[in-house]
């Protein structure tokens, strides 16, 4: 399956929560920078009931579900207490300051959108 690198943010300018959301060819992603201040991409779709994931709140070094509380570990996507499948990561890269972001070329799935 081909894949394409995006641009997605400076790190300079990388939101202070912690957090991006974008789309990326239909993709929704979601760029978390973890406590050791790397980076790292999944799909913003909670493994649980789709919710997207991103409105909910990164502690600890994890992203909890605002729907019904799941989390979900930053650095690998691993369901914390391991009730839900892992959320899917993407590659992340972070060259001469810039973030960017690999996803796949063929859009998602219909199991992998959220709820929006
Ligand atoms: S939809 Fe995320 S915990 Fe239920």
């Amino acid at each position: 399956m081909s894949a394409t690198w995006h641009d997605v943010a400076a790190e300079a300018a990388f939101p202070a929560e912690g957090k991006l959301a974008l789309r990326l060819r239909g993709w929704h992603v979601l760029v978390l920078r973890a406590d050791d201040g790397t980076y790292r991409a999944v799909n913003d779709r909670c493994t649980h009931q789709a919710a997207l994931l991103s409105p909910g709140r990164v502690r600890r070094g994890a992203v909890m579900c605002p729907l019904h509380g799941a989390r979900f570990d930053v650095l690998t996507g691993k369901c914390l207490g391991g009730a839900y499948p892992n959320l899917r990561t993407f590659p992340v890269r972070v060259e001469a300051g810039q973030i960017a972001v690999e996803v796949p070329d063929a859009p998602p799935g219909p199991g992998e959108m959220p709820v929006v």
